[in-house]
Order: structure tokens, then sequence, then C-alpha cells
């Protein structure tokens, strides 16, 4: 196709969404959207920044009492920041702690994720799940980028810390992952029948 056919098709296309305003339904989606970028996004933040700190001053076993005592609190916290029908979380189906537990389609949803990687599709940012007439789940697919994420679920060299992780967590699951990995999601629910 010459440059030319695509401009014109693009102008187009953009003149058709123009000429048919959003429907309330397109509108409330596009909310939906929103307060799940901005919730997942303020948790991740949250809990990156604070177990980065925990992580210098006191190295590993700090870290690990932060993210063990401190990453629930913290997310009630966000949550408190968020506008009201609005709540965050972390899953996964290999959970750590069971209060991460994946609820009613949630494991459905990683496992379409986990299904996406394996066929070498590329997993979008977000996917979002319709569970009611006003209310929705905004899923935000958390893969492991970061080789410091290893050292509390990767292959866990240091006995010290693989003792004090079992200690707490006796029906651990969230170990043994490598780089790349699917660890979970940012849940993000919203109900917009909520004001
Ligand atoms: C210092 C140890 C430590 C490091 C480093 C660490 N985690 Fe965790 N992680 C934990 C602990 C402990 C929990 C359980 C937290 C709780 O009890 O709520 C957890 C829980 C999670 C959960 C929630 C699901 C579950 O298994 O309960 C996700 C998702 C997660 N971690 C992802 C990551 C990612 C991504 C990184 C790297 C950016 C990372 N973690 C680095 C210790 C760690």
């Amino acid at each position: 196709m010459t440059i030319l056919k695509i401009t014109t098709l693009i102008a187009l296309s953009s003149s058709l969404l123009l000429a048919s305003p959003p429907t309330k339904k397109e509108m409330e989606l596009v909310s939906v959207i929103k307060n799940g970028n901005r919730g997942s996004q303020l948790l991740l933040k949250t809990l990156g920044k604070n177990m980065k700190k925990s992580m210098k001053s006191g190295g590993v076993m700090k870290a690990l009492n932060f993210c063990s005592n401190e990453a629930y609190t913290l997310t009630q916290k966000v949550n408190k920041k968020l506008p009201n029908g609005v709540t965050v979380k972390r899953i996964s189906n290999k959970f750590r702690s069971p209060a991460n537990k994946p609820q009613d389609n949630e494991q459905a949803v990683l496992e379409s994720f986990k299904k996406m990687q394996s066929l070498n599709i590329v997993l979008p940012p977000y996917l979002i799940e319709k569970t009611g007439a006003h209310t929705y789940k905004y899923y935000k697919p958390l893969v492991i980028k970061k080789g410091v994420c290893l050292k509390c679920h990767g292959d866990i060299k240091d006995i010290d810390l693989k003792r004090e992780i079992a200690s707490r967590y006796p029906l651990d699951n969230a170990l043994g992952y490598k780089m790349q990995d699917l660890r979970g999601a940012v849940v993000v629910t919203v109900d917009k029948s909520i004001k």
C-alpha cells in the first residue's frame, strides 16, 4: 500500500470515529482504563520504592521483612488514595501469601497470559474483564524483568534467606522463577455504579 493510501485510510477511519460520538459504555470503559492505569502504577511504584529503600539500608533480609510485614498494609494505604469504588491488589497462580490467591475468573486470566507467552504473543499492557453491568476488573500482567526479583522468587542460594521465607510461608509457591517469567498480575477492580 502506498503512503498516500495509508494516510487517507487513517484520516477516513478517524473521521468515522469522530462522526459517531462515543457511547456511554465506551466512556465508561475509558474511565475504567484510566483508573486501572493509575491504580496499578501507584501500587507498583509504592511497593517498588519501599522495597528498594529497605534493600539498600539492610539488604535482602530487611527487604524480606518489608515485603512480608508491609506489602499488604501498603496496598491498603494505596487503596485509600484511589477513588471510591476502585481497589487494587496483586495476584499470582503461584502465590506466596494466601492473601494473593486468585479469585473467580482471575485464575483463568492468569492462565491466558501464560498461554499467550507460550505462543510468543506479546503480552498486552492490560486486559479488561466485565464482571457486571457496571463493574470491571483491569489486569496488568507482571513479568519478572529485574534480577532483584529472583533474590526472593528465583532459585535461592542464601540458606538463611531460604529458611526465613520457608518459616514465614510454609506453603510458599513463589520460588523457581526465571527472568521473563509471568509472576502474576495487578488487578484493579472498578465499580462504576459507585459515585
Ligand atoms: C526481599 C524479598 C523479595 C523480593 C526481592 C521480591 N519479592 Fe515479591 N514477594 C516477597 C514476599 C515476602 C511476598 C509475599 C508478600 C505478602 O505477604 O503480602 C511477595 C509477593 C509478591 C507478589 C504477590 C503474589 C504472591 O506471590 O503473594 C508478587 C506479584 C511479587 N512478589 C512480585 C515480585 C517482583 C516482580 C519482584 C521484583 C521487582 C519481587 N517480587 C521481589 C518477597 C520478595
